[in-house]
């Protein structure tokens, strides 16, 4: 079995091209192997600003750079691996137990993020050293 950093991967999503612009469509669990319970997207993020910087105990996520780009970096407690989105048909997908950053959003960038649970407080691992000691306990 593979890392927890291999299980996040791109995935390229359905695209519809057209002279009119493209389009992009995400249904049921085809595409994220989860049913999509909430949808949140970051806007307006001045230059310089750091988000995430935390892990969750449950959560899927799918993270698209609908509009501009910025980098994710992904930390399983034993490595990190940092992707640069700036596609609106390509979705990082992460998986539980992994510590991620964002940063370097170009201006008026988008991200939108498709979520497999509800907003829950209590599944976020916000202090590092917490989450090395659980990220290690997982199997
Ligand atoms: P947070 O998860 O800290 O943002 P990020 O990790 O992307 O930098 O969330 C910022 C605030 O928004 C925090 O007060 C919680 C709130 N929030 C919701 O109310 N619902 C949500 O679905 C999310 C993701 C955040």
């Amino acid at each position: 079995m593979g890392s927890r950093l291999d299980r996040c991967r791109l995935i390229d999503l359905p695209r519809i091209q057209d002279a009119r612009g493209n389009l992009t469509a995400i249904e049921g669990t085809g595409v994220t192997g989860f049913d999509i319970k909430r949808v949140y997207y970051l806007y307006d993020v001045p230059g310089g600003a750091d988000r995430g910087a935390h892990a969750h105990r449950k959560l899927w996520q799918l993270v698209i750079a609908i509009m501009g780009s910025f980098d994710i970096t992904l930390d399983d407690g034993n490595a990190k691996r940092t992707y640069q989105l700036n596609r609106g048909y390509q979705g990082l997908l992460i998986c539980p137990y992994i510590w991620r950053e964002l940063n370097n959003f170009s201006s008026g960038a988008v991200c939108l993020v498709l979520a497999s649970e509800f907003y829950d407080p209590a599944d976020y691992i916000r202090d590092y050293d917490v989450f090395l000691t659980a990220a290690k306990a997982q199997p």
